[in-house]
């Protein structure tokens, strides 16, 4: 039986826990993430939703000291030391060829054939819905207990050429540690806009 969600807002502690108390971290407790929290992030963030479940996602999740080293190489000097002392970051990319996938991922319609020969369609559809499975992460991450720090200061052809090697068709879209945010690394909160500024009903 399908279950009825709709008439339901989720608690404050949730929707705190989720959005309104919910930080980006730049530093973190001396605490691991398990592989086991790993995959339970990997299994809520899968069912949202993506254009003709194409789930163009493909995740390289750096948890090695050695890999750490070779993720921070590739950022931004102010994002190294982040890298370093995260338990685990994830690379976050897509697949331009996610179309492969599609007989098993989405069986009731021939969605494969819609890509087939437009390579900018797919690099628009992998990029856009990657970003999407980027936010899901950073939310079902949120809703297991730990944190995120989300970062893009990176040298993106680096971050392809050390994670994706082997993968040539798989592209880097951001990067975002996860763990337990120490609560001394975060800024002041920046102002979020009101309603009417950035949006309009029509
Ligand atoms: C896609 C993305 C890329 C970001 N890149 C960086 C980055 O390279 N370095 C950094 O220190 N913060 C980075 N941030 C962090 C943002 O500045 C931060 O999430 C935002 O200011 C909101 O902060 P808050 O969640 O604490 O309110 C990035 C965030 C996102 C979502």
């Amino acid at each position: 039986m399908t279950k009825q969600y709709h008439d339901h807002v989720l608690s404050d502690a949730v929707l705190g826990q989720l959005f309104n108390d919910a930080r980006t971290y730049n530093g973190w407790l001396d605490k691991g993430v398990s592989d086991d929290q790993i995959h339970a992030i990997w299994d809520l963030m899968k069912m949202a939703p993506t254009s003709a479940n194409m789930q163009p996602v493909r995740i390289v999740w750096v948890k090695s000291d050695e890999q750490k080293a070779k993720l921070a190489e590739c950022a931004s000097e102010g994002n190294q030391d982040k890298i370093k002392a995260a338990p685990v970051t994830a690379v976050i990319g897509y697949d331009i060829d996610f179309h492969e996938e599609l007989p098993w991922l989405f069986p009731h319609a021939d969605a494969k054939s819609w890509f087939e020969g437009d390579e900018e369609g797919r690099k628009q559809g992998a990029f856009r819905n990657s970003s999407l499975q980027g936010a899901y992460l950073i939310l079902a991450a949120r809703a297991v207990g730990l944190d995120c720090g989300p970062m893009s200061g990176f040298d993106e052809d680096k971050v392809n050429d050390t994670f994706f090697a082997d993968q040539p068709r798989h592209r880097v879209n951001f990067i975002c540690s996860v763990g337990y945010g120490d609560p001394e690394t975060i800024f002041d909160r920046s102002p979020r806009p009101d309603f009417d500024k950035f949006n309009s009903i029509a």
